[in-house]
């Protein structure tokens, strides 16, 4: 089963991961847990680019191939063939991040990024995606208390940000079946809560 948690800056994406495998292993779960960008050498040696904060005017356009890069090498390298072994994956982010900030945020054809995400990730999409929603006045506050993780995402304006998260409940609402929504301005317990309660249905229910 794939699984992607995705969400505005400031969601608490990365410790409900942490916290999630710990909860899986114990449970005795085969489970790989992988972010994006990076997840691999040559993801990780990208996300350094599009992180950097020298980077100023890249191109959206140049923006989106490399986190397509990263993804292309994510999935061939590690999410396909877990998932052929039987490996639980979970992924903090993928491909509809790039909808959300690339798509939504930079406001760029939509449709295009998914006609190239076809050939990027072959046609792969995940089983279960958790949107933990912030408002991005409140996700910008906690990144701001942990400056040393600041990146240049995270310095683009508020406009931009408040179009990513429309983009992300847009997605959400787009394919309900897929994503589940949870509120974000929980606390981290609260969170945990409800996205632990989520994933073991959906891990528990018997495949058709
Ligand atoms: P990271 O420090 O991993 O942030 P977070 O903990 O919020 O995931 O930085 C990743 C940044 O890259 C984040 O600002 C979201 C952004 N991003 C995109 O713009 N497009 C993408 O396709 C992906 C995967 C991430």
């Amino acid at each position: 089963m794939f699984i992607t948690l995705e969400g505005p800056e400031g969601s608490g994406k990365t410790t409900l991961c942490e916290r999630l495998e710990l909860l899986l292993t114990s449970k005795g779960y085969d489970m790989v847990c992988v972010r994006e960008p990076g997840g691999t050498l040559i993801g990780q040696q990208v996300r350094d680019i599009l992180l950097d904060q020298g980077n100023t005017g890249m191109a959206p356009q140049a923006e989106f191939l490399l986190f397509s890069a990263s993804r292309a090498q994510l999935v061939r390298e590690v999410v396909k063939p877990n998932l052929e072994t039987g490996v639980v994956v979970l992924c903090d982010r993928f491909l509809d991040s790039s909808l959300a900030y690339q798509g939504y945020g930079h406001q760029l054809d939509v449709d295009v990024l998914r006609e190239i995400s076809g050939f990027v990730t072959a046609g792969l999409q995940p089983d279960l995606t958790l949107l933990l929603d912030v408002l991005p006045e409140e996700g910008l506050r906690r990144r701001k208390q942990a400056p040393d993780t600041w990146n240049r995402l995270d310095a683009y304006s508020i406009e931009f940000h408040s179009r990513v998260r429309s983009g992300f409940l847009r997605l959400a609402k787009d394919n309900p079946n897929r994503w589940k929504i949870i509120d974000a301005n929980q606390s981290a317990d609260a969170i945990f809560n409800v996205a632990s309660k989520v994933l073991l249905e959906a891990l528990e229910k018997p495949s058709v």
